[in-house]
């Protein structure tokens, strides 16, 4: 693997090796890179805990090396442009690059430039794709299910900004899931059509084997938009009665953070059916994963 930059340039077969990878590590298998030093930098052009603090665990934990690197003390405070920010990176012998940033495919001119020798990670742009994150929740309803063939999966909520919902969209639609939609109409879009059904929540969650939730994300939103978090919760939310008319195996998932008793009662966050914490821990195996597969690439 050279780049990860899409979930939808992988195919089965690599999701798979990826997702089972993922799991041997949590069962505490290791790897040490063939070359003695391969350093890493974790570029986040955008806020995170989760997708950089799990990146960071997983480079430690394989025993890389990583360049500490941050936006807001660095020259692109002085106006250097994102493309002179990775060619410095690897300039200086940065193996791996982990970016993290607004806009949408912002790796195209990367991955095009004949100077920059470093492999990209896409760790989510704007409301393109977060490809990581889809792979750490298929490795979660994988551990749960052991297949996707028929899973009923319903996304909720605001699928329109979310990078999540569309990463995961297509690859659950690929693996044979069948994929359900619901939430606010204004946060839905016609071409996600192709990936599965738009459906009232009430009607899908005595349904569905997974009920993914996703963060309202105001930052994406225009600002003019009048938000009640008790009218979103009663329409579009879990709550803690439409928790209860969920099937007893049925899992809860939410890429996180969470807005509590805003996308899910706050109850239910740390609830038997929960696996958002899972999903967290999962994080840092996936992310072992990928980077070792980047990692036997350059050896
Ligand atoms: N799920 C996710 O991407 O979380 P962070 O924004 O905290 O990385």
């Amino acid at each position: 693997l050279k780049h990860l930059l899409t979930v939808e340039a992988l195919n089965d077969q690599e999701v798979m090796g990826l997702i089972r990878r993922g799991q041997q590590f949590k069962n505490g298998a290791r790897w040490t890179p063939h070359k003695d030093q391969y350093f890493v930098s974790n570029l986040f052009f955008e806020n995170s805990t989760r997708t950089h603090k799990s990146f960071e665990v997983a480079e430690k934990k394989l025993g890389l090396d990583v360049i500490d690197f941050d936006a807001k003390t660095s020259s692109v405070q002085k106006g250097e442009t994102l493309y002179d920010t990775v060619l410095t990176m690897s300039a200086l012998g940065v193996d791996v690059a982990v970016i993290r940033h607004g806009d949408e495919h912002y790796y195209e001119e990367l991955i095009q430039s004949k100077t920059i020798q470093c492999s990209i990670v896409n760790g989510g742009d704007g409301s393109g794709q977060h490809p990581t994150q889809c792979l750490l929740d298929l490795m979660t309803i994988y551990q749960e299910f052991g297949h996707f063939n028929g899973l009923k999966v319903a996304i909720v909520g605001d699928i329109t900004h979310s990078r999540v919902a569309k990463s995961n969209m297509q690859m659950l639609k690929r693996l044979g899931a069948q994929v359900y939609f619901s939430g606010p109409a204004e946060w839905y879009d016609k071409s996600f059509d192709v990936y599965g059904t738009y459906r009232s929540l009430d009607e899908l969650v005595p349904e569905v084997d997974v009920m993914m939730l996703l963060r309202v994300q105001h930052e994406r939103h225009d600002g003019q938009e009048s938000f009640s978090k008790i009218e979103y919760h009663n329409q579009y939310g879990l709550t803690i009665e439409r928790g209860q008319h969920l099937k007893p195996q049925a899992i809860i998932m939410h890429p996180a953070p969470v807005n509590r008793d805003v996308e899910i009662a706050d109850s239910l966050v740390e609830s038997l059916q929960s696996r958002i914490i899972s999903q967290m821990t999962n994080g840092v195996y996936i992310r072992m994963a990928i980077l070792e597969a980047i990692l036997r690439g350059k050896s």
